[in-house]
């Protein structure tokens, strides 16, 4: 044990038999045309390489529908770089998945759209960076800005509710009123505000991106007032981030709950950033199969429950309910990923995040230079 009171994840053995995974995230590809500044392809994705393939992909389907998934979404880095994508949507349509594609429309033309259409597909989420070109274009390295506003037509000429995504942090929080404007004159149906969480490349950049609490709270007024006007027209859901609400998210639903990623190289995680965390051997779809994976493997075991937590989680009432807050955050912030989450107010390194968010970005510096690490580059 050590002074978070954990003890090495892979020492305890899997919990009792688990509820089925009900979401399965496909991460087609680490490759993508964009080197956004909050990322989450993992920093060092340039080591996975053997992508799986297409008979991989469907076997991982057919098995994880199997076992009770219902959902399946097509991620990355950016899915459409996959030249099997309309043959692994026709398989999972087949399968009787609800089916959608994450992406950043590179490479989604009206011929494209039409395939996937045909294949099956179910829904697309569209991501945005900025409603200006000037800072779309900056925070993603690409020229995308316009190739985006004509990716949302097609969506919408195809009939699918236009769902658009933006990450806001420090640089777009100012323009959050504009980017509804932008999402309501482009006919989107949902609009996620989905607030920078800090992992992979956002956590190498958190010092740039985070904003200060009166930025999250000024930007949060606009949302809502604009909410009472778009009612029944757009949705808004505005995702806060837990650095600042001083309260930890029940993340993933809790670990191995269910969530089951699969990254391009077939290895087999319960949430996007778990791969870096040190002592947790992380099953290959290609050596195992995904029931025994779920089921049996200590990794997706290892914070399942109440029985891993630190004496500080398990004397909490929310327990059952935030699910002890992030791993991957507490590993980040801690060096331990079975410590509190210090988001959390009760953990003992709760200062440590106030005192982050204290010293975050203030309006007044955004004309200081920006200087991020671009996050992935294209793979090969
Ligand atoms: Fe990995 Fe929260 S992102 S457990």
């Amino acid at each position: 044990m050590d002074a978070t009171g954990s003890a090495e994840p892979q020492a305890r053995a899997p919990r009792a038999v688990a509820k089925p995974p009900l979401w399965l995230l496909a991460e087609l590809t680490y490759r993508c045309p964009l080197h956004c500044a909050f990322c989450s392809n993992p920093v060092d994705y340039t080591r996975y390489r053997e992508e799986l393939d297409t008979a991989e992909w469907i076997r991982v389907f057919r098995e994880a529908r199997a076992m009770g998934a219902v959902q399946l979404g097509f991620s990355g880095g950016e899915p459409l770089l996959r030249d099997d994508l309309p043959e692994l949507v026709a398989a999972a349509h087949e399968l009787g998945f609800y089916t959608n594609l994450i992406t950043s429309g590179v490479g989604l033309t009206p011929q494209r759209a039409e395939t996937l259409k045909r294949a099956g597909l179910d829904h697309i989420q569209l991501s945005f960076q900025d409603s200006s070109r000037e800072l779309n274009d900056f925070l993603s390295s690409t020229k995308t800005f316009d190739l985006k506003q004509r990716v949302a037509r097609t969506i919408k000429d195809l009939g699918y509710p236009m769902v658009l995504n933006c990450v806001m942090h420090r640089y777009n929080l100012p323009h959050v009123g504009r980017i509804i404007e932008m999402a309501e004159a482009m006919e989107a149906d949902f609009l996620e505000l989905a607030n920078v969480q800090y992992y992979g490349w956002a956590w190498r950049n958190r010092e740039m991106l985070m904003p200060s609490r009166d930025m999250l709270a000024t930007a949060e007024a606009v949302v809502e007032t604009h909410r009472p006007r778009l009612d029944g027209r757009m949705k808004i859901l505005w995702v806060v981030p837990d650095y600042a609400e001083g309260k930890p998210k029940p993340c993933m639903a809790g670990w191995g709950s269910v969530f089951l990623v699969v990254a391009p190289d077939g290895v087999a995680l319960p949430c996007h950033s778990a791969r870096m965390l040190p002592g947790l051997d992380f099953p290959n779809v290609r050596e195992h199969s995904i029931r025994s994976i779920w089921q049996e493997s200590p990794a997706f075991g290892a914070y399942r429950g109440t029985g891993w937590m630190s004496s500080t989680c398990q004397s909490c009432d929310e327990k059952e309910k935030d699910h002890g807050g992030c791993r991957c955050q507490a590993f980040l912030l801690t060096g331990d990923a079975a410590a509190t989450d210090p988001v959390c107010p009760k953990s003992p390194r709760h200062d440590e995040v106030e005192a982050m968010v204290k010293a975050a970005g203030d309006p007044r510096d955004l004309g200081t230079p920006i200087r991020f690490v671009p996050g992935a580059r294209r793979a090969g």
